[in-house]
C-alpha cells in the first residue's frame, strides 16, 4: 500500500480545529498505524491526524522507545520556557527558534481506551506542544512576527510551486533536504 502524503502549508486542513475522536476502534488503530509508516518514512517523530489531512484530535509519535499515539490529548499543566529550533513535516525544509513552556503535563488516551498520563520536559514536552498545535490549526508560522512569517510563505510557496504540489488530489508528500 502506498504511504499516506503528508500535507504541507496551504492546505486547508492544516487549519481546522480538529475534532474529538469518538471511537476509539479498528479503523483508527489501522489509520495510526499507516501515519506511522509515513513518520517514519519522512523521516519524524511525530505526526497529528490533520497533516494526512484527517480533521481529528490525535497524533502518533516515537520519542526513541517505540512507536506511541495519544488520542483526544489534553495538555493540564505547563512550566517554564525553553527555547529550541523547532521544525514541522508540514513546513518542509524550515526551522525557527520557537520559546514553549518548558515542562508539561498531558492527559490522553490510547488505542486500548486507557487514560494516559506524561509529565514531560524539554524535548519530549516539544513534541507534544508542537502535536496539539496541529490539532487546534496551528503551525510554526502563526509564532513568527510579520517579516519572518512573510520571507517563509515565500520560500514555501516556490518551493511547492517547483515541485509541483498542486495536483488535483491536493498536496503531495514533499521529501525533506
Ligand atoms: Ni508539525
Amino acid at each position: 500500500m502506498e504511504s499516506l502524503p503528508i500535507r504541507v502549508f496551504g492546505d486547508p486542513v492544516l487549519k481546522r480545529i480538529a475534532e474529538e475522536v469518538q471511537d476509539i476502534d479498528g479503523t483508527l488503530a489501522d489509520l495510526c498505524g499507516r501515519m506511522l509508516e509515513a513518520m517514519y518514512e519522512a523521516p519524524g517523530i511525530g505526526l497529528a491526524a490533520p497533516q494526512v489531512g484527517v480533521s481529528k484530535r490525535f497524533f502518533v509519535y516515537d520519542y526513541g522507545d517505540g512507536p506511541k499515539v495519544l488520542i483526544n490529548p489534553e495538555i493540564v499543566e505547563s512550566d517554564g520556557e525553553w527555547e529550541y529550533d523547532e521544525g514541522c513535516l508540514s513546513v518542509p525544509g524550515m526551522s525557527w527558534n520557537i520559546v514553549r513552556p518548558k515542562m508539561i503535563h498531558i492527559i490522553g488516551y490510547g488505542l486500548d481506551g486507557e487514560e494516559i498520563s506524561i509529565e514531560a520536559d524539554e524535548l519530549e514536552s516539544r513534541l507534544y506542544q508542537h502535536e496539539m498545535d496541529h490539532l487546534d490549526g496551528k503551525l510554526l508560522l502563526d509564532y513568527l512576527d510579520e517579516e519572518q512569517r512573510k520571507e517563509a510563505k515565500k520560500i514555501l510557496r516556490q518551493m511547492i510551486m517547483r515541485q509541483g504540489n498542486t495536483g488535483p488530489e491536493g498536496p503531495r508528500k514533499i521529501q525533506f533536504p
